[in-house]
């Protein structure tokens, strides 16, 4: 892209200046949301639980999806908003137990129905859909099978995917296997910290396998069935630096690179393990078992590779802690989301130029970045976020500089549409549209408005005073 095109300087008055950050033509704004963060209804219309249904209902959380945005009934009143934002494309989930309440077998036509009226409503406002297949809300019943540990899974989900490609597939054009994978194995297997609870390293290696091989079963049955639309996978991914720069923490950053990177991207772009890692997995754990068309079925080609992006991860050595002797730590004086996350935008454009350089070509979407902040109602009913304006602002022109720089990104969704049940962190908000969630009314924060203003303008427009 020449660089003339997409950016222009104006100097307006001699102590005025104008910046331009302007994207490409046809450059897809969006905003993303999950099935489960947002759609309530949780046991409506013949929908089994999940195992986030489970997981927060043994614990007795008394903030658990439930009800969360209650989206299912107040679709048609978010797709309005999505329409005066104008967004032109819209990523949500489908929830794989409102097809299959128990994952397999007969389909739930009432839950089908729900995603039909959804796809329609979106279609009619002229939003793109972009469905995710799974973001993480697998069917209890599943997960009685042994969940992603069960190499059975992956039938089972390509099963789910042929029947939601059957029914969708003239209207959805853009589909996404799994939302970061990284995220199932290590809160789901390692941590326990989300859905199943599990802390077993070796159960993890093995999830993540098979997780990458029902993406591959999944991406060769779209390719069968010759639909004309797009699929890929959204990683979430974190570009590491080391905390100093003794080799011990250089060497753990790129352990931790390999790991929470490399270990998708390379069975997905390269079709094959990086092999430090996948010796050492096989040789302390045993896992995991690779049969002999796996990483061939893994590596079918994507059209596009998603990127959820936030932030970085800053790694010291540290023989003490987890199976990979490593720990992240927090840089002074940096600025910090609600959740703990370091604002630090140079990461999404360091991301993209390196999977540019490491794997090719690749079109790729952000297709997730935003963050969330202690949003508060004023008594004239405004969010003045202007940390999230800042922050969103700051990722924009990174993003906007690795165009320049020759990476074919196609679009950007933020996280997200609207304030949601944010997982084990709840009360977190990352919208741009404020909810109340007693009332479920929405309103538009300070950021929605900016938001708004860059899709209209295709771009930054930035006007800075000279000192
Ligand atoms: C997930 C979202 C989540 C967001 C913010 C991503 O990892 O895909 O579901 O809400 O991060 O924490």
């Amino acid at each position: 892209m020449a660089v003339s095109k997409l950016e222009k300087i104006v100097s307006k008055k001699a102590d005025d200046k104008t910046m331009r950050y302007i994207f490409p033509k046809d450059f897809e704004w969006g905003t993303a949301t999950s099935a489960y963060q947002i759609e309530g209804a949780w046991n409506e219309d013949g929908k089994c639980e999940s195992i986030f249904d489970r997981f927060f209902h043994q614990k007795g959380n008394a903030e658990n999806g439930d009800t969360a945005c209650d989206h299912y009934h107040r679709y048609k009143e978010d797709i309005q908003i999505m329409k005066e934002l104008g967004i032109k494309t819209y990523r949500f989930s489908i929830s794989w137990p409102r097809i299959f309440p128990k994952g397999v077998g007969k389909p739930n036509k009432k839950g089908l129905n729900f995603y039909k009226k959804l796809i329609k409503t979106l279609l009619d406002a002229n939003i793109k859909p972009a469905v995710t297949l799974n973001h993480w809300d697998l069917p209890q019943a599943l997960q009685d099978k042994g969940g992603w540990a069960n190499r059975e899974l992956t039938k089972y989900f390509e099963d789910y995917a042929k029947y939601m490609f059957k029914e969708f597939g003239d209207t959805v054009k853009m589909w996404i296997t799994h939302n970061e994978p990284w995220m199932i194995t290590n809160l789901g297997y390692v941590s326990g910290s989300h859905a199943p609870g599990i802390k077993d390293f070796k159960k993890a290696v093995q999830v993540a396998h098979n997780l990458l091989l029902s993406h591959g079963r999944v991406v060769k049955a779209y390719r069968q069935m010759e639909l004309d639309g797009q699929i890929g996978i959204a990683l979430n991914i974190r570009p590491t630096y080391p905390a100093s720069k003794s080799m011990k923490d250089r060497i753990a950053a790129q352990k931790k690179d390999l790991f929470r990177n490399k270990w998708f991207l390379d069975p997905i772009l390269k079709g094959n393990y990086q092999s430090m890692l996948l010796d050492f997995f096989q040789r302390k754990y045993g896992v995991p078992n690779i049969e002999k068309w796996d990483l061939e079925t893994i590596s079918t080609p994507i059209d596009f590779l998603g990127i959820n992006y936030y932030s970085r991860d800053l790694v010291k050595s540290d023989e003490n802690s987890n199976e990979l002797n490593l720990r992240c730590v927090k840089k002074k004086n940096a600025e910090y989301t609600e959740m703990d996350w370091e604002v630090y935008p140079q990461g999404l454009y360091d991301v993209l130029m390196m999977i540019n350089k490491d794997y090719g070509n690749i079109p790729i979407y952000i297709t997730e970045n935003g963050a969330a902040f202690n949003d508060k109602l004023t008594k004239d009913n405004k969010i003045h976020d202007k940390r999230r304006i800042n922050y969103l602002r700051e990722h924009f022109k990174k993003a906007h500089e690795a165009i320049k720089d020759g990476v074919p990104l196609k679009g950007y969704y933020i996280w997200s549409q609207i304030d949601n049940f944010e997982w084990t962190t709840n009360s977190k908000r990352y919208g741009l549209i404020y909810h109340d969630f007693q009332t479920f009314k929405r309103t538009w924060k300070d950021s929605a408005y900016f938001y708004k203003e860059v899709i209209k303008n295709n771009g930054v427009i930035e006007k800075t005073k000279k000192k």
